[in-house]
Protein backbone atom coordinates (compact mmCIF):
# COMPACT_ATOMS: atom_id res chain seq x y z
CA UNK A 1 0.00 0.00 0.00
CA UNK A 2 1.47 3.48 -0.95
CA UNK A 3 1.08 5.62 2.20
CA UNK A 4 0.93 9.13 1.47
CA UNK A 5 -1.09 10.70 4.66
CA UNK A 6 0.30 14.32 4.99
CA UNK A 7 0.16 15.11 8.89
CA UNK A 8 -1.85 17.98 9.98
CA UNK A 9 -0.36 20.96 11.54
CA UNK A 10 2.80 18.59 12.59
CA UNK A 11 4.67 21.63 13.96
CA UNK A 12 1.97 23.00 16.20
CA UNK A 13 1.64 19.67 17.29
CA UNK A 14 4.86 18.27 17.92
CA UNK A 15 5.87 21.83 19.54
CA UNK A 16 3.17 21.78 22.12
CA UNK A 17 4.05 18.21 23.10
CA UNK A 18 7.53 19.87 24.70
CA UNK A 19 9.27 16.38 23.28
CA UNK A 20 13.12 16.28 24.43
CA UNK A 21 15.27 13.38 24.92
CA UNK A 22 14.43 10.60 27.23
CA UNK A 23 10.57 11.38 27.68
CA UNK A 24 7.63 8.78 27.00
CA UNK A 25 4.97 10.07 24.74
CA UNK A 26 1.56 7.86 23.33
CA UNK A 27 0.75 9.10 19.42
CA UNK A 28 -2.85 7.16 19.80
CA UNK A 29 -3.67 8.10 16.20
CA UNK A 30 -0.61 6.63 14.01
CA UNK A 31 -1.96 6.65 10.85
CA UNK A 32 1.20 6.87 7.86
CA UNK A 33 3.62 7.89 10.80
CA UNK A 34 3.81 11.80 10.34
CA UNK A 35 3.41 12.84 13.48
CA UNK A 36 5.19 9.50 15.31
CA UNK A 37 8.07 10.30 12.95
CA UNK A 38 8.30 13.80 14.07
CA UNK A 39 8.06 13.25 17.44
CA UNK A 40 10.63 10.31 17.60
CA UNK A 41 13.31 11.72 16.06
CA UNK A 42 13.10 14.61 19.52
CA UNK A 43 12.97 12.17 21.71
CA UNK A 44 16.18 9.89 20.36
CA UNK A 45 17.98 8.14 22.00
CA UNK A 46 16.57 7.16 24.92
CA UNK A 47 13.10 8.51 25.06
CA UNK A 48 9.93 6.03 24.36
CA UNK A 49 6.96 6.55 21.69
CA UNK A 50 3.94 4.45 22.47
CA UNK A 51 2.10 3.85 18.71
CA UNK A 52 -2.15 2.77 18.90
CA UNK A 53 -4.28 2.46 15.58
CA UNK A 54 -7.18 0.90 15.40
CA UNK A 55 -6.33 0.32 11.96
CA UNK A 56 -3.86 -3.12 11.42
CA UNK A 57 -2.78 -1.37 7.93
CA UNK A 58 -1.21 1.08 10.27
CA UNK A 59 0.15 -0.90 12.35
CA UNK A 60 2.09 -2.58 10.02
CA UNK A 61 3.07 0.12 7.77
CA UNK A 62 4.51 1.94 11.61
CA UNK A 63 6.62 -2.09 11.85
CA UNK A 64 7.84 -1.18 8.35
CA UNK A 65 8.60 2.42 8.64
CA UNK A 66 10.14 2.77 12.22
CA UNK A 67 11.89 -0.97 11.60
CA UNK A 68 15.31 1.21 12.88
CA UNK A 69 13.54 2.20 15.95
CA UNK A 70 12.19 -0.45 17.17
CA UNK A 71 14.03 0.14 20.90
CA UNK A 72 11.89 3.47 20.68
CA UNK A 73 8.66 2.77 19.71
CA UNK A 74 6.27 0.18 20.44
CA UNK A 75 3.16 -0.57 18.87
CA UNK A 76 -0.57 -1.87 20.11
CA UNK A 77 -3.29 -2.24 17.64
CA UNK A 78 -6.36 -1.37 19.37
CA UNK A 79 -8.20 1.43 20.30
CA UNK A 80 -6.92 4.39 22.62
CA UNK A 81 -9.24 3.69 25.16
CA UNK A 82 -6.87 0.80 25.59
CA UNK A 83 -4.22 2.95 26.28
CA UNK A 84 -4.22 2.37 30.10
CA UNK A 85 -3.61 -1.32 29.32
CA UNK A 86 -1.07 -0.86 26.79
CA UNK A 87 0.95 1.10 29.45
CA UNK A 88 0.52 -1.37 31.99
CA UNK A 89 1.74 -3.72 29.80
CA UNK A 90 5.18 -1.90 29.03
CA UNK A 91 4.89 -1.19 33.10
CA UNK A 92 4.65 2.28 32.06
CA UNK A 93 2.86 4.46 35.15
CA UNK A 94 2.55 7.74 33.17
CA UNK A 95 3.50 9.70 30.42
CA UNK A 96 4.88 13.33 29.07
CA UNK A 97 2.14 13.39 26.48
CA UNK A 98 -0.77 12.38 24.33
CA UNK A 99 -1.28 13.15 20.83
CA UNK A 100 -4.87 12.14 19.13
CA UNK A 101 -4.87 13.34 15.47
CA UNK A 102 -8.68 12.12 14.91
CA UNK A 103 -10.46 11.09 11.65
CA UNK A 104 -9.47 8.89 9.01
CA UNK A 105 -6.59 9.36 7.34
CA UNK A 106 -5.77 9.64 3.37
CA UNK A 107 -3.87 6.27 3.01
CA UNK A 108 -7.63 4.42 4.65
CA UNK A 109 -9.70 7.05 2.34
CA UNK A 110 -7.74 5.83 -1.09
CA UNK A 111 -6.04 2.57 -0.41
CA UNK A 112 -7.56 0.43 2.56
CA UNK A 113 -10.34 -0.78 -0.21
CA UNK A 114 -13.01 -0.57 2.58
CA UNK A 115 -15.31 1.99 1.16
CA UNK A 116 -14.54 4.81 2.60
CA UNK A 117 -14.46 6.78 -0.52
CA UNK A 118 -17.33 7.71 -2.40
CA UNK A 119 -15.49 7.26 -6.01
CA UNK A 120 -14.44 3.43 -5.80
CA UNK A 121 -16.32 0.24 -6.77
CA UNK A 122 -15.17 -0.97 -3.11
CA UNK A 123 -17.32 -3.16 -0.46
CA UNK A 124 -19.29 -0.31 1.64
CA UNK A 125 -17.29 -1.56 4.94
CA UNK A 126 -16.18 1.72 6.59
CA UNK A 127 -14.58 -0.22 9.55
CA UNK A 128 -11.41 1.31 10.68
CA UNK A 129 -10.66 -1.80 13.02
CA UNK A 130 -11.98 -5.16 11.07
CA UNK A 131 -12.42 -6.27 14.28
CA UNK A 132 -15.79 -5.03 14.68
CA UNK A 133 -18.91 -6.71 13.33
CA UNK A 134 -20.87 -3.74 11.87
CA UNK A 135 -20.51 -2.48 8.10
CA UNK A 136 -21.44 0.42 6.77
CA UNK A 137 -23.46 -1.79 4.27
CA UNK A 138 -24.93 -3.81 7.63
CA UNK A 139 -26.35 -0.15 8.53
CA UNK A 140 -27.56 0.96 5.21
CA UNK A 141 -29.26 -2.41 5.12
CA UNK A 142 -30.60 -2.78 8.46
CA UNK A 143 -31.37 -0.15 10.16
CA UNK A 144 -34.68 1.82 10.15
CA UNK A 145 -35.41 5.02 7.59
CA UNK A 146 -35.72 6.91 11.19
CA UNK A 147 -32.44 5.81 12.53
CA UNK A 148 -30.25 6.42 9.04
CA UNK A 149 -32.05 9.92 9.34
CA UNK A 150 -31.06 10.25 12.59
CA UNK A 151 -27.28 9.54 12.06
CA UNK A 152 -27.08 11.30 8.91
CA UNK A 153 -28.55 14.52 10.47
CA UNK A 154 -26.72 14.11 13.84
CA UNK A 155 -23.11 12.61 13.05
CA UNK A 156 -23.39 14.84 9.22
CA UNK A 157 -25.45 17.56 10.00
CA UNK A 158 -27.45 16.55 6.87
CA UNK A 159 -30.20 19.01 6.06
CA UNK A 160 -31.92 16.65 3.64
CA UNK A 161 -31.05 13.67 6.27
CA UNK A 162 -34.90 12.62 6.15
CA UNK A 163 -35.00 12.72 1.91
CA UNK A 164 -31.86 10.77 1.89
CA UNK A 165 -32.76 8.00 4.01
CA UNK A 166 -36.15 7.68 2.64
CA UNK A 167 -34.61 7.02 -0.89
CA UNK A 168 -32.50 4.56 0.74
CA UNK A 169 -34.76 2.63 2.07
CA UNK A 170 -36.73 2.38 -1.52
CA UNK A 171 -33.47 1.39 -3.20
CA UNK A 172 -32.30 -1.24 -0.99
CA UNK A 173 -35.62 -2.56 -1.35
CA UNK A 174 -35.32 -3.16 -4.47
CA UNK A 175 -31.49 -4.31 -4.78
CA UNK A 176 -29.21 -4.53 -1.33
CA UNK A 177 -26.65 -1.31 -1.64
CA UNK A 178 -23.17 -3.00 -1.36
CA UNK A 179 -20.83 -0.55 -2.81
CA UNK A 180 -19.54 3.25 -2.17
CA UNK A 181 -20.33 4.16 -5.63
CA UNK A 182 -24.12 2.71 -5.55
CA UNK A 183 -24.86 4.29 -2.29
CA UNK A 184 -22.99 7.75 -3.81
CA UNK A 185 -25.40 7.67 -6.37
CA UNK A 186 -28.66 7.03 -4.81
CA UNK A 187 -27.83 10.14 -2.07
CA UNK A 188 -26.90 12.13 -5.04
CA UNK A 189 -30.06 11.22 -7.08
CA UNK A 190 -32.05 12.47 -3.41
CA UNK A 191 -30.19 15.71 -3.63
CA UNK A 192 -32.48 17.75 -6.00
CA UNK A 193 -30.72 18.71 -9.17
CA UNK A 194 -30.83 22.73 -8.04
CA UNK A 195 -29.30 21.97 -4.40
CA UNK A 196 -26.47 20.14 -6.03
CA UNK A 197 -25.65 22.88 -8.53
CA UNK A 198 -22.96 24.90 -7.04
CA UNK A 199 -21.93 23.27 -4.01
CA UNK A 200 -18.35 22.57 -3.65
CA UNK A 201 -18.55 19.51 -2.17
CA UNK A 202 -19.86 15.82 -3.70
CA UNK A 203 -23.70 15.99 -2.31
CA UNK A 204 -22.96 12.32 -0.33
CA UNK A 205 -19.87 13.71 1.73
CA UNK A 206 -21.66 13.92 4.40
CA UNK A 207 -23.61 10.86 4.24
CA UNK A 208 -20.31 9.41 4.14
CA UNK A 209 -18.46 10.88 7.00
CA UNK A 210 -21.57 10.08 9.30
CA UNK A 211 -21.97 6.55 8.36
CA UNK A 212 -18.15 6.49 9.27
CA UNK A 213 -18.16 8.34 12.47
CA UNK A 214 -21.38 5.79 13.28
CA UNK A 215 -19.63 2.13 12.35
CA UNK A 216 -16.55 3.41 13.99
CA UNK A 217 -18.37 4.73 17.40
CA UNK A 218 -16.05 7.64 17.12
CA UNK A 219 -17.45 10.19 19.20
CA UNK A 220 -18.46 7.47 22.24
CA UNK A 221 -14.63 6.78 22.19
CA UNK A 222 -13.22 9.90 21.94
CA UNK A 223 -15.91 11.14 24.91
CA UNK A 224 -14.62 7.84 26.49
CA UNK A 225 -10.80 8.80 25.90
CA UNK A 226 -11.12 12.23 27.47
CA UNK A 227 -13.91 12.01 30.09
CA UNK A 228 -12.99 8.19 31.72
CA UNK A 229 -9.46 7.65 30.49
CA UNK A 230 -7.27 10.63 30.90
CA UNK A 231 -9.67 12.26 33.39
CA UNK A 232 -8.83 8.89 35.57
CA UNK A 233 -7.88 9.23 39.14
CA UNK A 234 -7.09 13.04 38.72
CA UNK A 235 -5.17 12.47 35.56
CA UNK A 236 -2.47 10.28 37.14
CA UNK A 237 -1.65 9.18 33.19
CA UNK A 238 -0.01 12.13 32.26
CA UNK A 239 3.50 13.35 34.67
CA UNK A 240 2.93 16.89 36.16
CA UNK A 241 3.34 19.60 32.62
CA UNK A 242 2.71 16.58 30.60
CA UNK A 243 0.25 17.16 27.72
CA UNK A 244 -2.47 15.90 25.82
CA UNK A 245 -3.17 17.63 22.27
CA UNK A 246 -5.80 16.75 19.98
CA UNK A 247 -6.78 17.82 16.41
CA UNK A 248 -9.98 16.98 15.43
CA UNK A 249 -11.93 17.85 12.55
CA UNK A 250 -15.56 17.95 13.03
CA UNK A 251 -17.36 20.45 14.79
CA UNK A 252 -18.72 17.17 17.44
CA UNK A 253 -15.56 16.16 17.84
CA UNK A 254 -13.95 20.03 18.73
CA UNK A 255 -16.98 19.94 20.93
CA UNK A 256 -16.14 16.89 22.93
CA UNK A 257 -12.85 18.08 23.42
CA UNK A 258 -13.93 21.68 24.70
CA UNK A 259 -15.92 20.45 26.86
CA UNK A 260 -13.82 17.44 28.37
CA UNK A 261 -10.46 19.81 28.86
CA UNK A 262 -12.82 22.36 30.53
CA UNK A 263 -14.05 20.21 32.82
CA UNK A 264 -10.57 18.81 33.63
CA UNK A 265 -9.20 22.22 33.96
CA UNK A 266 -12.30 23.73 36.38
CA UNK A 267 -11.70 23.68 39.89
CA UNK A 268 -15.72 23.09 41.64
CA UNK A 269 -18.12 21.58 39.33
CA UNK A 270 -20.96 22.64 42.09
CA UNK A 271 -24.01 24.87 40.58
CA UNK A 272 -23.01 28.78 41.53
CA UNK A 273 -25.68 29.30 43.72
CA UNK A 274 -23.98 26.46 46.26
CA UNK A 275 -22.74 28.08 49.44
CA UNK A 276 -19.65 25.82 49.72
CA UNK A 277 -18.30 22.76 47.68
CA UNK A 278 -19.51 19.55 47.63
CA UNK A 279 -18.21 18.08 44.88
CA UNK A 280 -14.89 17.45 45.41
CA UNK A 281 -13.62 17.86 42.10
CA UNK A 282 -10.31 19.01 41.62
CA UNK A 283 -8.71 20.67 39.01
CA UNK A 284 -5.98 18.78 37.15
CA UNK A 285 -5.05 20.39 34.06
CA UNK A 286 -4.79 24.05 32.43
CA UNK A 287 -5.93 25.08 29.06
CA UNK A 288 -3.07 26.22 26.54
CA UNK A 289 -5.07 26.94 23.59
CA UNK A 290 -7.60 29.61 25.08
CA UNK A 291 -8.83 29.76 21.29
CA UNK A 292 -8.54 26.62 19.16
CA UNK A 293 -5.39 26.64 17.12
CA UNK A 294 -6.02 26.25 13.17
CA UNK A 295 -3.44 25.59 10.42
CA UNK A 296 -1.87 28.18 8.26
CA UNK A 297 -2.93 29.50 5.18
CA UNK A 298 0.24 27.84 3.09
CA UNK A 299 -1.07 24.31 4.61
CA UNK A 300 -4.50 24.80 3.65
CA UNK A 301 -3.12 25.56 0.07
CA UNK A 302 -0.80 22.80 -0.12
CA UNK A 303 -3.14 19.89 2.00
CA UNK A 304 -6.63 21.50 1.51
CA UNK A 305 -7.64 18.44 3.75
CA UNK A 306 -6.66 20.45 6.64
CA UNK A 307 -8.87 23.26 6.09
CA UNK A 308 -11.77 22.18 9.24
CA UNK A 309 -8.67 20.93 11.50
CA UNK A 310 -8.18 22.45 14.79
CA UNK A 311 -5.85 21.75 17.59
CA UNK A 312 -6.12 21.83 21.62
CA UNK A 313 -4.15 21.21 24.15
CA UNK A 314 -4.29 20.98 27.96
CA UNK A 315 -1.55 20.75 30.02
CA UNK A 316 -1.14 18.49 33.14
CA UNK A 317 -0.90 20.55 36.64
C1 LIG B 1 -5.86 11.35 10.72
S1 LIG B 1 -5.19 9.76 10.87
C2 LIG B 1 -3.71 10.04 11.77
C3 LIG B 1 -2.57 10.45 10.90
C4 LIG B 1 -1.23 10.49 11.60
N1 LIG B 1 -1.18 11.47 12.65
C5 LIG B 1 -0.11 10.74 10.62
O1 LIG B 1 0.69 11.66 10.83
O2 LIG B 1 -0.01 10.01 9.62
C6 LIG B 1 -6.18 9.00 12.08
C7 LIG B 1 -5.79 7.59 12.43
O3 LIG B 1 -6.34 7.34 13.71
C8 LIG B 1 -6.90 6.06 13.76
N2 LIG B 1 -7.95 6.13 14.76
C9 LIG B 1 -9.09 6.86 14.73
N3 LIG B 1 -9.80 6.68 15.84
C10 LIG B 1 -9.11 5.81 16.61
C11 LIG B 1 -9.33 5.22 17.90
N4 LIG B 1 -10.45 5.48 18.59
N5 LIG B 1 -8.40 4.38 18.39
C12 LIG B 1 -7.26 4.11 17.68
N6 LIG B 1 -7.02 4.61 16.45
C13 LIG B 1 -7.92 5.46 15.93
C14 LIG B 1 -7.37 5.80 12.34
O4 LIG B 1 -7.42 4.41 12.09
C15 LIG B 1 -6.33 6.52 11.50
O5 LIG B 1 -5.29 5.66 11.12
Amino acid sequence: MAHRHIPVMLEEAVGFLNCSPGRVYADCTLGGGGHAGAILEKILPDGLLIGVDQDRDAIRNAGEVFARNTGNIRLFHGNFTQLPEFMSHLGIPSLDGILLDLGISSDQLKHSGRGFGFHADEPLDMRMNTDLTTRASDLIGRASEKELARIFFEFGEERRSRRIAKRIVAERNKKPIRTGRQLAQIVAGAVPAEARHGQRIHPATRVFMALRIAVNKELERLDCFINNVVAKDGGRILNPKGRLCVISFHSLEDRIVKRGMKALARECECPPDFPVCVCGHKKTMRILTKKTVRPTEREITSNPLARSAKLRVAEKL
